[in-house]
């Protein structure tokens, strides 16, 4: 294994020799390494080498031309911002100046290689529940999203489609309901009443993108905690990182899976219910956070859907675990039989303790925006 990754190493465009390489097991998606190389001059210097996983990102071109794309953008932003805090993830070319390195599987399969700089004195937390760490993670997002404001939609592909159409989900489910191939409906029944019962909310962002009352922006579609980089220094973000799931969308997908992600007081599969519930502290600070970034670039039809959109998304998730588990478990990686039923369960007890604090959680988001807005 450690033979053919030197030899994938060796073909990028980096000065001197690969002399260590490590494993990264943080992230769930891609292979991650972090790589050694003893540079010319005898110093030492770190990046990070990804396998791409071409089973959940099927179009890994299109996807690194919108990385290459919105990370050259940001560089120039903080260039002209004078912001020397903050970095974007760079990417390292392959010897013949590509972006993506493609070798070929034992079994024969295409495997997609790409080696970024490594993002040194920081570090990704899995879970967090430090209001400060929180604060910055809705920081990181929105300085993300106000500095691709202006960004040429254009030149985005959606690399997933329909990802954050929740109106999708819920019609997928209703199919897979249907079908039935393992014969599971019947034990969630309680669960596909909850859902049905909210089935209008499922389309209210999407029909709105597509009345043009919600304008289609740069969307992360991956705002979690250990997605951003944080300064060892001083628990400010250093950077946004994972881009693989950068496209068009709505900051009320990044929003609202942000808080959905953050802010539960549990992990997404504890199933301790009594302890699953939104955690207001840690809500308040991921939207200041935001807020302190984006309240001058929203809209008005933005900012007065942020609270529903955190219900909206807790309520995806819940669908997709329950469409996964009626399947047979064919999309999300599970560690026992019922895993994916627990999660459902675990989203829908966040959705009802959503749904009890809406008044609170919009009148917050009023505040802090008039907040953020004055400054
Ligand atoms: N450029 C980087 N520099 C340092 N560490 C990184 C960098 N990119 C990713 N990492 C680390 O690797 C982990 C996994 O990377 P990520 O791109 O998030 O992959 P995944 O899609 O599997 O979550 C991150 O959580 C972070 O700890
Ligand atoms: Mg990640």
């Amino acid at each position: 294994m450690q033979e053919k990754i030197s030899k994938i190493v060796n073909m990028f465009n980096i000065d001197g020799i690969p002399v260590e390489i490590q494993k990264n097991n943080s992230g769930i998606i891609n292979n991650t390494y972090k790589v050694t190389f003893k540079q010319d001059d005898g110093t030492l210097k770190d990046y990070l080498l990804q396998k791409i996983n071409s089973s959940v990102f099927t179009e890994p071109y299109k996807l690194m031309k919108n990385i290459e794309g919105v990370t050259n953008y940001l560089k120039k932003k903080l260039i002209a911002n004078n912001d020397t805090k903050h970095k974007v993830l760079e990417i390292i070319k392959t010897k013949d100046n590509q972006s993506l390195c493609v070798t070929l599987s034992d079994s024969g399969s295409v495997e997609y290689y790409r080696m970024y700089e490594y993002i040194n004195n920081a570090i990704s937390y899995d879970r967090s529940t430090d209001t400060s760490i929180v604060f910055h993670t809705g920081k990181a997002f929105g300085n993300f999203q106000k500095n691709l404001s202006d960004y040429p939609m254009d030149k985005l592909d959606e690399t997933i489609k329909d990802f954050h159409d929740t109106g999708k989900r819920f019609q997928n489910l209703m199919r897979d309901i249907k079908i039935d191939p393992k014969n599971r409906a019947i034990e969630v029944a309680k669960e596909i009443v909850f859902v049905l019962k909210r089935e209008e909310i499922c389309s209210t962002i999407m029909s709105k993108i597509w009345s043009k009352d919600l304008p289609l922006r740069v969307t992360h579609n991956d705002t979690k905690v250990n997605n951003v980089m944080i300064n060892k220094d001083n628990a400010d973000y250093l950077a946004v990182i994972d881009l693989d799931t950068v496209m068009p969308g709505s900051m009320l997908f990044d929003y609202g899976d942000g808080i959905r992600s953050t802010s539960s007081h549990s992990s997404e599969d504890s199933t301790n219910l009594d302890e699953v519930y939104l955690d207001l502290e840690l809500f308040k600070s991921y939207t200041d956070g935001y807020l302190s970034e984006m309240a001058p670039y929203l809209t008005n039809n933005e900012l007065s859907l942020m609270g529903e959109s955190i219900r909206i998304i807790t309520l995806e998730l819940a669908i997709r675990f329950l469409s996964d588990y009626i399947n047979g478990d064919t999309y999300f990686k599970i560690d026992y039989e019922k895993h994916n039923l627990d999660r459902a369960r675990n989203q829908i007890k966040l959705v009802e303790d959503i749904e009890s604090k809406l008044d609170f959680i919009n009148q917050y988001i009023n505040q802090s925006y008039t907040k953020y807005l004055e400054k």
